[in-house]
């Protein structure tokens, strides 16, 4: 695992430097290129992290002069698609940021291509390398809390100081179920499989000034008659969080992304007496309660770095593929249109 591969990073705003940071913890990361159409933002990342990379303003230019094992598409999302096709083409594999893309057509053309090409495509959805999320799918995996039957997950997160680069956040694509919290769907899709059918209600009472609504609630109906909810809220005044709540028949996990435990609970039969008898106390002698202990790690951009290369070095399956990253766009994209039309929306999965 410790052969150098050759790195070129496109984006270097804050989550190319989250990107950045990760690259250089591991072992055989060499970078010999930044791109950004600020280019300054380049320099400042060789004089930050120590580097002599190339800098280049234009990705087109950047792949014509250099060669490189993984390109990493951490610019803006209106860039995904055209940065990782053209790296695809230029024999590279490629680390793509989440959302893969706002729209399904450019989701299609990075899997023709990465399959035309024969280079890996991986999509950034990292909530599938949080330890705590990691945690809570192998408790359901197992069997711990019996039959799944209803999911949720929320991304909540105040927008309103984080415009991006540009103002790119407040472009009217960028419909806030898709552009954030895509990675609640993604979630909630790994844990209890490809969602059927959704319905979707938004309003736009916060973020009045932005030109999307700000709150979004899906509902949806999974496999094996699972019902699952998903809230995003771009204005919400609290903390951020992945909130996450998993009901199984035999018990319950909840977990976040910014806690450092996740509580399990489990049903208490024992407990039964006390209800028969008139007694229901705080409720929470209902259930026995189990806190593990997770690490923190909300952005474990390292771990998919790791990954991506043993896929590379290795030939291990990748985890989070194209294809996967497209059925998260796709559940998306069958929110914004169920939110829309007020009607429930079948998921294309074509
Ligand atoms: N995985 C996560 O949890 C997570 C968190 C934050 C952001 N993101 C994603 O990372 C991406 C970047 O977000 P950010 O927070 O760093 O935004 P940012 O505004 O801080 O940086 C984006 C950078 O992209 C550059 N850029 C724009 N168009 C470009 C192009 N054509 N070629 C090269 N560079 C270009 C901008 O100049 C800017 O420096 C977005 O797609 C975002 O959705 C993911």
């Amino acid at each position: 695992m410790n052969t150098t591969l050759n790195y070129g990073l496109i984006g270097c705003g804050s989550f190319g430097n989250e990107h950045m940071k990760a690259m250089l913890m591991i072992p055989g990361v060499k970078v010999t290129a930044l791109c950004d159409i600020h280019i300054e933002r380049c320099h400042e990342m060789n004089e930050r992290y120590g580097l002599d990379a190339k800098c280049y303003e234009n990705y087109n230019d950047m792949l014509a002069a250099q060669k490189f094992d993984i390109v990493v598409v951490a610019a803006v999302d209106k860039a995904h698609a055209g940065a990782t096709v053209a790296a695809l083409r230029a024999g590279s594999h490629v680390l793509c940021e989440k959302p893969m893309s706002l729209f399904l057509e450019d989701c299609k053309e990075m899997i023709r291509t990465a399959d035309e090409t024969g280079k890996l495509l991986m999509v950034g959805q990292v909530c599938r390398f949080t330890p705590g999320f990691i945690k809570a799918k192998e408790i359901v995996d197992a069997g711990v809390i019996g039959e799944l039957y209803f999911i949720e997950s929320e991304y909540a997160h105040d927008y309103v100081n984080l415009p991006g680069t540009d103002g790119w956040r407040t472009d009217p694509d960028r419909e806030p179920i898709i552009g954030g919290a895509c990675h609640a769907i993604d979630l909630v899709r790994w844990i209890a499989g490809d969602p059927i059918e959704t319905m979707a209600y938004t309003n736009h009472k916060v973020l009045t000034h932005w030109p999307v609504n700000d709150t979004t609630v899906s509902i949806m109906k999974f496999p094996n008659e699972v019902i699952g909810k998903v809230f995003a809220s771009i204005g919400c005044k609290r903390d951020y969080t992945m909130r996450t709540v998993i009901y199984g028949t035999k018990g319950t996990i909840i977990v976040d992304n910014t806690t450092p435990y996740l509580t399990l609970m489990l049903e208490n039969c024992a407990d039964n007496a006390h209800f028969a008898n008139g007694f229901f106390g705080t409720g929470s002698e209902r259930s026995i309660r189990h806190q593990i202990d997770v690490s923190l790690n909300n952005h474990n951009v390292a771990a998919e770095h790791q990954a991506l290369r043993e896929s590379v070095l290795e030939g291990k399956p990748l985890l989070m593929t194209g294809r996967e990253g497209a059925k998260t766009v796709a559940v998306c994209r069958a929110v914004v249109e169920a939110a829309n039309s007020g009607k429930a929306v079948q998921v294309d999965y074509e």
